[in-house]
């Protein structure tokens, strides 16, 4: 099966020349020695680096390295290989937790996307068993309808782009926060913590079935900064909030995803 990428400048189909992607437009883009692919065109960029940062990267790597999140990973990628997908696309991907371990399990190709370049770079030099690229999802390269599963792990929705991309009857699987995800840390910062709600359906998707999974783990102080430093709260923690964290020392704490998974509605 050939690539799905399209062209982020023109959005022509990208064919693999050797070690490059190329259009008829002869816009072309080189496979880095790490094996993906960067297709975000300068002028896509709002950063000098968009996206998640090295540290950012670094502090996730090390927190999924310690297993705490294997019970989200396995669910998604039992619930993935059912599918049976010929082309999923993890947008969103980061450092390619989710993605390779679904790979593992299906027989299709798998694309990761990312806008973090350190991220992709990890991702890729792991991983050769998927294809990985540094892109925006909010235009993300790949050609209309060429997906048949469509993954967001705790990554940023964009609903055109979802539709786009999807192939009739594709499945989206979204990964989210559940009602009381990370209470026990969320307690240091807000006087009232506020339960998550699910997702919306997005708009050209119906709701097709939705899973909550919950654990409760014992956590260290190490492993609670890598893990703060992963939340999009990371920055209300003040000095004050550390050193609690760090005087109590172990800690008990939820871990709670809803997978929700859609179909695309048939036009
Ligand atoms: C919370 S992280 C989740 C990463 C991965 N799915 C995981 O759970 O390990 C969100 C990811 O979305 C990426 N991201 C944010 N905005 C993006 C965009 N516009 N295009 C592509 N990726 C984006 C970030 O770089 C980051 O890696
Ligand atoms: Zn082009």
């Amino acid at each position: 099966m050939s690539l799905q990428y399209q062209c982020p400048l023109c959005n022509n189909e990208l064919i693999k020349h050797g070690s490059s992607l190329r259009c008829d437009n002869n816009h072309t883009f080189d496979f880095a020695k790490e094996g993906y692919v960067n297709l975000l065109p300068v002028q896509h960029k709002n950063s000098k680096q968009p996206g998640d940062s090295l540290e950012m990267v670094q502090a996730r790597r090390a927190f999924l390295e310690r297993g705490f999140y294997a019970f989200l990973q396995h669910a998604l990628s039992d619930l993935i290989s059912d599918l049976k997908p010929d082309v999923l696309v993890d947008l969103g991907c980061g450092e390619g937790f989710y993605t390779h371990a679904i790979a593992d399990k299906i027989e299709a190709q798998v694309y990761g996307v990312d806008i973090s370049k350190s991220a992709v770079k990890y991702a890729a030099k792991r991983y050769p068993q998927c294809h990985f690229s540094v892109a925006s999802i909010s235009q993300a390269p790949f050609k209309a309808a060429s997906a048949d599963v469509l993954l967001s792990v705790f990554a940023p929705i964009f609903e055109q782009e979802l539709v786009r991309l999807a192939a009739p009857n594709a499945s989206l699987v979204v990964a989210s926060p559940g009602p009381w995800h990370l209470k026990e840390l969320k307690d240091y910062i807000y006087s009232d913590v506020a339960q998550h709600t699910e997702i919306n359906t997005p708009t050209g998707f119906i709701k097709a079935a939705q899973q909550l999974i919950t654990e409760h783990v014992k956590l260290n102080f190490a492993d609670i900064k890598n893990l703060i430093m992963m939340t999009p709260f990371a920055w209300k923690f003040r000095p004050e909030h550390w050193n609690a964290l760090e005087q109590k020392g172990e800690h008990t704490v939820t871990l709670s995803f809803y997978i929700t998974q859609f179909t695309k509605i048939a036009l």
